[in-house]
């Protein structure tokens, strides 16, 4: 972004609109418009339909567990203390139940080449460096994946040991993301996450030993205490280790579904400009650190992948963030996992016991949507506008055999006031955000082209790796 320091008059747009809940468009249409009649009969319609096609996959696997609750968190999760793990593993049948989906997906999949696979949670080092090794020998069994796969899990530094490190690179994951979100102690008190500066340097060096080619970093702004001042000690703290990207998430509050949010006192969340100006300041520092920003909530080193893509117009946003722009099919195993296929949605039962349960005679799927004409198109339009800042509308017209300005004529009318707000440019062959308040709204110009709003507008104010598990 070109310029982080907004005018007064900016100020006043962007606090028009800051604190709508917009979705975020992980995926398009967005989960909470997903019809619950939708089942695993249709699923496996869908998956066949989809076989056909050999697309090439990513492999999605849901690692529901946590050893403590983190009081922000809005993922899927089940919190197992090791006093009740010794009891009773829960590892163990989640394994099995891994194993059983994953060979009713192999009966369908046996051809296609898996590109990426990404372990995600919850906590995926919850489970021990010989249940992780079982994972893999199951994974590699039901799938076909490419020697050179992007091969990528998220790992809480907490509970992260060198023998985990070891097993996941011999195994041959070439990717880690870990969940840091603030280095401040103050902070890390308020949400119940103790994780010093020291515990996180040990896992970084670990994984640069080990040949682990990308670490990612994600951090959440609109915590507890959160202070210009603290989110500089942070920031200072994130550079000095240089993940290769950066996730910066705006804290998603909904204590009205999460309910363990309710410790929070209003008073002491971030209030007023605050937000925005600890964005601006993480916008800063990364870019001055020779970060790229990517999309709305990314960063990345010019040299990674990432970044590449952005230059390369191939970025892809989905239920991970922005990912490098490789149409794939995402194939998702575990509770609370979603599919992607090229025609539809399906997301898994979010209980581990009723995903287990609806394994026996079938997929477990709780809900999904087959896609229609116009979600294709819109579809494409979100994934250029979220990755790119532009939409082309003669990639969009060739693409679809439509008349764009024709198609899109109340749209393009409703977009009028935010010219004049300078958020958006039209030009005869393109809507451009303006930098800096379309790239900081893009969610506002994007709710324009949402033909699911404003019915499912107010469920959705969720990070983008979010909205997922909890839609
Ligand atoms: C599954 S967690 C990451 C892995 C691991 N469980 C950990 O916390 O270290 C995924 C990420 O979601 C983000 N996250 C969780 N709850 C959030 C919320 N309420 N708002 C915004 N981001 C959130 C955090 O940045 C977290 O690292
Ligand atoms: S943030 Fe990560 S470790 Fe904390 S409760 Fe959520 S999923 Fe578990």
């Amino acid at each position: 972004m070109n310029r982080t320091r907004l005018n007064s008059a900016e100020r006043a747009v962007y606090r028009r609109y800051a604190n709508l809940a917009l979705p975020r468009h992980t995926s398009y249409p967005i989960a909470p418009a997903w019809r619950e009649d939708y089942n695993a009969d249709d699923f496996r319609t869908d998956l066949s339909e989809s076989a056909q096609r050999r697309r090439p996959l990513s492999l999605y696997v849901h690692i529901p567990f946590c050893e403590r609750l983190c009081y922000y968190c809005a993922c899927t999760k089940e919190i197992v203390s090791p006093a009740k793990r010794r009891a009773n593993d829960p590892g163990e049948s989640f394994l099995e139940g891994i194993e059983r989906e994953a060979e009713r997906f192999g009966e369908f999949l046996t051809g296609s080449r898996v590109e990426q696979v990404h372990l995600g949670g919850g906590s995926p080092t919850f489970l021990r460096p010989d249940q992780l090794q079982r994972l893999w020998r199951v994974l590699t069994t039901h799938f076909a994946i490419a020697p050179d796969a992007e091969v990528a899990v998220e790992i809480d530094p907490r509970i992260t040991t060198r023998e985990h490190l070891t097993t996941l690179r011999e195994l041959g994951f070439n990717r880690l993301s870990m969940g840091i979100q603030d280095f401040t102690a103050k902070v890390q008190q308020a949400v119940n996450r103790i994780q010093p500066f020291e515990v996180v340097e040990r896992v970084v060096a670990w994984s640069r030993e080990l040949g682990f080619s990308s670490i990612n970093f994600d951090l959440i702004y609109g915590l507890p205490f959160q202070t210009l001042e603290s989110m500089a000690e942070t920031l200072d703290y994130t550079i000095a280790l240089s993940p290769d990207r950066i996730a910066f998430y705006r804290l998603a509050v909904i204590p009205e579904i999460f309910r363990w949010q309710n410790v929070f006192h209003p008073d002491d969340l971030p209030g007023g400009d605050l937000p925005l100006d600890l964005n601006l300041l993480a916008i800063r520092r990364f870019q001055e650190a020779g970060y790229e920003f990517i999309g709305l909530d990314h960063f990345a080193k010019p040299t990674e992948a990432l970044a590449h893509a952005r230059r390369g117009h191939t970025l892809h946003r989905n239920f991970q963030g922005m990912t490098t722009g490789k149409e794939l099919d995402i194939i998702g195993l575990g509770p609370s996992a979603i599919s992607q296929l090229n025609s539809a949605f399906a997301q898994n039962v979010k209980n581990t016991t009723d995903w287990l349960k609806g394994l026996e005679n079938a997929f477990a799927t709780e809900r999904g949507l087959r896609l229609s004409p116009d979600d294709r198109i819109r579809r494409e339009l979100m994934q250029q506008l979220y990755g790119h800042g532009i939409i082309r509308k003669t990639h969009i017209e060739r693409r679809f055999g439509i008349d764009f300005d024709d198609y899109f004529a109340d749209e393009l009318e409703r977009l009028r006031s935010f010219v004049r707000e300078r958020l958006v440019t039209l030009e005869s062959d393109a809507i451009r955000l303006i930098d800096p308040l379309g790239r900081l709204l893009v969610r506002v110009v994007a709710a324009v082209f949402d033909a699911y709003l404003p019915a499912t507008a107010f469920r959705t104010g969720l990070s983008p790796h979010l909205s997922s598990k909890v839609g």
